[in-house]
């Protein structure tokens, strides 16, 4: 089974060709360096870009798998959720290819795509992460820790293709908050990574910022911004009416080290103890899946590993769990991660979309 998968929804152009979830070929052209100095996505540049970029990176999909068009089985797309503009052009491309060389198409949500990313088989020559090395898949029933730039959410599958969202964030998603920190500390944009980095030099015990205290599997993202800025303002001098975006002149780089290593912390605190109520609530779950642009950070990963680590630790009974992370490589935006969800959708008899009537949403649940 060889799919051709394609991935614009926000501002990567992406397409992969995969054969039985093993990957031919995997190109991703970000627009990082355009919003960089905008320091954020404008999205009608977002689709101008996709426009430009998405019939070259197709063919460099084709080139480097070695393949023709006779050789593909299906088409795969993300339709939903994302940027109105962005979503078009990836969908339009997709719906045109499976009508011109009569191709089924399946249409796939992005969430989806990013929790499968831990079933992506890289060629062996490249194989990075220990699950991938030993071909290691999460087992069901499992526990999805899906954080992205406009989602957080805990999602229980009891089999594949089957989603129940268990928690979410009731305000900002998790990346949305990394990002918006970054701007208040001066980091460039894509604030993740910017702040991870920083991190790395930072004192994450300095500043103090509260838990939300939010019922259930929810989360809240957008008090604990609202607490760096304060924390920031005070430790300028200043009062809550001095403008956000003007702090980054009066904070030297030891501060901007220690406040994202304090903000990190505070984030990855608040979302592992989230998951680990989730793992009390769902004794059954066997696998842990992080998944989304934000499961690349490293002291996520780490404290992740340390928390669920020990099977005689007295706060988490039955805690005989595996953790999945995405490659690095798969961890942002990409096509091969939604070839692999339509793979799954495939295996599972879920039948292809209508190319001539296929919409896209800019937003909807993945349950
Ligand atoms: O999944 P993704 O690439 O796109 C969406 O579907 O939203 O996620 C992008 C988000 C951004 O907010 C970005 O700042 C964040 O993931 N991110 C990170 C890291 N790498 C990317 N956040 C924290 N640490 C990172 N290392
Ligand atoms: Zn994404």
């Amino acid at each position: 089974m060889i799919i051709l998968a394609i991935e614009s929804s926000c501002d990567e152009t992406a397409a992969a060709i995969l054969k039985d979830g093993e990957i031919l070929s995997n190109i991703v052209v970000s627009q990082i360096d355009i919003f960089k100095t905008y320091g954020g996505v404008i999205p009608e540049v977002a689709a101008r870009s996709h426009l430009e970029a998405i019939l070259p990176v197709i063919d460099k999909a084709f080139t480097d798998a070695e393949i023709t068009w006779n050789d593909i089985d299906a088409i795969a797309v993300t339709h939903t959720p994302g940027l109105l503009g962005s979503l078009l052009i990836g969908t339009l491309t997709a719906r045109t290819l499976a009508i011109l060389h009569d191709k089924p198409l399946y249409a796939v949500h992005h969430l989806k795509s990013h929790i499968y990313s831990n079933w992506i088989k890289e060629p062996s020559s490249t194989a990075s992460s220990q699950s991938q090395k030993d071909e290691t898949f999460p087992t069901f029933p499992l526990l999805s820790l899906v954080i992205s730039g406009g989602h957080t959410q805990i999602i229980y599958m009891k089999e594949h293709n089957s989603f129940e969202i268990i928690g979410t964030t009731l305000d900002d998603a998790i990346g949305e908050c990394f990002d918006k920190v970054a701007k208040i500390l001066g980091l460039p944009y894509p604030g993740g990574p910017s702040v991870a980095k920083a991190a790395e030099k930072g004192d994450p015990d300095r500043y103090k910022f509260p838990h939300p205290r939010i019922e259930g599997l929810n989360f809240s993202f957008s008090g604990l911004k609202t607490a760096v800025l304060r924390t920031v303002q005070k430790e300028c001098g200043v009062g809550i009416d001095f403008p956000s975006h003007d702090l980054k002149n009066l904070l030297n780089e030891k501060q901007i080290a220690d406040f994202s290593a304090s903000f990190q912390k505070t984030a990855v605190d608040i979302l592992l103890e989230k998951v680990a109520q989730a793992k009390t609530e769902h004794p059954d779950a066997k696998s842990i899946v992080f998944a989304g642009g934000v499961s690349a950070n490293s002291a996520l990963r780490n404290a992740a590993k340390k928390k669920f680590a020990s099977s005689s630790n007295d706060n988490m009974p039955n805690n005989t769990v595996a953790l999945f992370f995405p490659s690095h490589m798969f961890s942002g935006d990409n096509a091969a991660m939604v070839a692999m969800a339509a793979y799954y959708e495939i295996k599972s008899g879920i039948p292809p979309t209508d190319p001539y009537s296929l919409d896209i949403s800019p937003r909807s649940a993945i349950a």
